[in-house]
């Protein structure tokens, strides 16, 4: 991954996080963005971006001429009953998860087509799309927007750049502390899921850089699972 330009957007903790350690390590050039003022990974190849991109892409002048990839990470997780799902948690979702990546996707879309071997974007799901669950209609609605506008573009960007989606299930992050404070609450999480524990961020990540990578060069419009096996599966021991 040598001469390779990538922007993180959501790169400072959590599965990001992880995604910008493992880019650093083979050597890429790395953009990333998130709100916080500080960032605590220091490398001569990455430069950090303290915006909300979210709401506004205007700061993304920073970005190279060519772009080989771009991950957009950000996004929330409000489990709520719809009766208490106010039409302003829709909203907020809706702009942190499908229109912040829009708007990302808007700025880069030339920057990805200059890369002389093709550009891979990886955007974020959730397994809650795929497998109903109680309390995720904002989140689900939301995420479920992800998934078409990826295959949308993927369709439409082929065969310059790759558009690919991750659907994690829970994971080990600053996103699911809520879910994971205390270890009742942990070995409940774990118990639900076929492999019997939780994810970490860096197991997702994994999957994030193989996808920007060349071996994954015949992959796109793809929504792919790394849940512990609990969309796929129903009868465990
Ligand atoms: N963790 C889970 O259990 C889980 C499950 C299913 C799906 N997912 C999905 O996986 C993705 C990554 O989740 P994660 O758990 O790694 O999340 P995380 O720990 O909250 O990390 C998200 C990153 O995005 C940044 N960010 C958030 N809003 C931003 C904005 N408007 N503009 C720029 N940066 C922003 C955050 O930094 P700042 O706060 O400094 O902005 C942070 O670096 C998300 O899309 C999430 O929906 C996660």
């Amino acid at each position: 991954m040598k001469e390779r330009n990538l922007l993180v957007v959501g790169g400072r903790s959590g599965i990001g996080r992880e995604i910008v350690k493992r880019l650093d390590r083979q050597g890429c050039a790395l953009d990333v963005v998130a709100r916080a003022e500080t960032f605590d990974l220091s490398s001569e190849r990455i430069r950090y971006h303290a915006c909300d991109l979210s709401r506004d892409n205007n700061a993304l002048d920073f970005l190279p001429d060519r772009l080989h990839g771009v991950v957009y990470c950000p996004g929330t997780i409000r489990l709520k009953p719809l009766a208490r799902l106010s039409e302003a948690d829709f909203m907020d979702d809706w702009q942190t998860n499908v229109m912040g990546a829009v708007r990302v996707l808007k700025a880069c879309q030339n920057r990805l087509k200059k890369a002389r071997r093709g550009a891979s974007v990886v955007l974020f799901s959730t397994v809650a799309v795929a497998a109903g669950m109680p309390f995720h209609a904002s989140i689900a609605a939301a995420k479920g927007a992800v998934e078409g506008l990826a295959r949308s573009l993927a369709a439409e960007w082929a065969p310059r750049i790759r558009v690919n989606v991750i659907a994690p299930s829970l994971t080990d992050t600053e996103l699911a502390a809520d879910l994971l404070d205390g270890e009742a609450k942990r070995e409940a999480a774990a118990q639900r899921h076929p492999l019997k524990r939780i994810g970490t961020p860096g197991e997702v990540a994994d999957l994030a850089v193989f996808l920007l990578g060349d071996a994954a060069g015949w992959i796109t419009g793809q929504v792919i699972g790394v849940d512990g096996g609990v969309s796929a599966l129903r009868f465990t021991r």
